[in-house]
Formats: C-alpha cells, structure tokens, sequence
C-alpha cells in the first residue's frame, strides 16, 4: 500500500505500535494543510473501521472554539464535527445563549469514530476512546489551538475537558467557569486557546431523564461564554 501523500515525513500507514499523530503532522501551513495531512493520519489503529478523519471545520479567525469528545455516526459518514444529532442540539442552545455557531470552529478531542457493532444489525455505537487514543490524538487539536487561537475554548463533555484541564478535572463540580488553559504537558507554555470552559455534552443532554434541566445547564454555561467574547 502507498502511504498518502501528506507532505509530512510520516511513516508508512499502520507502522509501529507507538500511538502518536505527531510524525503525520504537516511541517508548517495553515488549517486546509493540516485537514489534508489528518485525513492520512494512522497514529492510532482508529482509523481502520471509520469512513475517515473528521477534522475541525470552520473559520481560523474564530473568537470561539468548541471541543467535543470524537465524531460521531452522522460526523463519520460526512466528515464534518457536530452535524448530527447532538450538533443540531448545541447550535440550538448557543443560539439561544447568543452566541454565533457561522463564526465558530467546531472540533473534537479525537479525530476518529470509534464504535462497536451491535450483536444484531449494523447499528454502531459509540465506545469512548482510550486514554491512549486520547493523547495520540492530542497534538492535531494543540495545532488547532494554535492556529485558531480563539479567545475562548469550550469543552464539551467529561472527555474534552480532561483533554485540556486534566484528568482530575470534573465536568459536574466545575462547569461554567472560565478557566486559565493550562499547557498540554507539564513545562510547556500553555496551549493558546484563550479561556477555557467545560460544559455538559450534547450527547449526554439527548440521553438524560432531565433533558430540560441539563439543557439549561448548557445554555446558561455557554451564555458564560458569550459575555466574555462580548
Ligand atoms: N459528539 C461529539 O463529541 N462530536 C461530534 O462531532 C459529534 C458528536
């Protein structure tokens, strides 16, 4: 098989057992140079079962960016973040939070489905990612950060914010305040995506027996959101 053609210096697909995008990581460019390089990127046996890499979409001049855990069924099949479900959901609650999801950049912890089967049928469900799916997939959303460098980061969801704020980080506790971003790994400079603040996940919303409570929840914590950009 010949490996894509990413302009990095990547090794062949599959190759090592190491988990780490970084060798797939384009050497410079803007986002469309790192979009094209994430859709070759084989830091993870992720890739294997999925349609394809679904990389951030929208603006690099974006004052907000929205961090959710890993696309989904809908994400996977089109290749964009937050177009199902659980996407129609959230730029409902930042409408109403007055926040505008045009200018925003949507993105996700993890650039790859990751599912099981069900027993019977061809439904897939949704498996959480490992934490060493996690960090392998890290530096594609750093260089997200870096290049967006947006004024404030949401994460959505229990696993984007550990992703950024830390594994001792708690979504239910520590919800709905803007927080310094720390660095990505102890004694680097922090990753450049302005404040940050956890909310609850879209997903988790659709699937809670206090669906009104919990989106209200969300809505008030991304009106957090809205009046720092204001
Ligand atoms: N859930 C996520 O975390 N991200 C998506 O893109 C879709 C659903």
């Amino acid at each position: 098989m010949t490996p894509p053609d990413t302009g990095t210096t990547a090794p062949p697909p599959d190759a090592g057992e190491g988990y780490d995008a970084t060798p797939y990581l384009p050497r410079g460019g803007g986002l469309a140079a790192y979009r094209r390089a994430a859709a070759g990127c084989r830091g993870c046996p992720l890739f294997r079962d999925t349609t394809g890499t679904v990389f951030g979409a929208g603006s690099d001049r974006a004052r907000l960016v929205l961090v959710g855990e890993q696309p989904g069924d809908q994400e996977d099949r089109q290749g964009e973040p937050f177009v199902g479900p659980a996407g129609r959901l959230l730029r409902k609650a930042m409408e109403e939070a007055g926040l505008d999801a045009g200018g925003a950049y949507f993105t996700n912890a993890v650039k790859h489905f990751k599912f099981t089967t069900a027993p019977r049928g061809k439904r897939r469900i949704h498996k959480a990612p490992s934490l060493r799916e996690l960090s392998a997939c890290r530096p594609w959303l750093d260089a997200e950060l870096r290049l967006v460098a947006p004024d404030v980061t949401v994460a959505l969801g229990a696993t984007a914010a550990k992703q950024l704020l830390g594994s001792s980080f708690r979504v239910t506790k520590d919800r709905g305040a803007l927080l310094p971003m720390p660095p990505a790994r102890d004694g680097e400079p922090p990753v450049p995506g302005g404040l940050v603040l956890a909310t609850l996940h879209p997903s988790a919303i659709l699937r809670s027996d206090e669906r009104d409570t919990a989106y209200a929840g969300l809505v008030s914590d991304l009106r957090v959101a809205a009046q720092a950009l204001d």
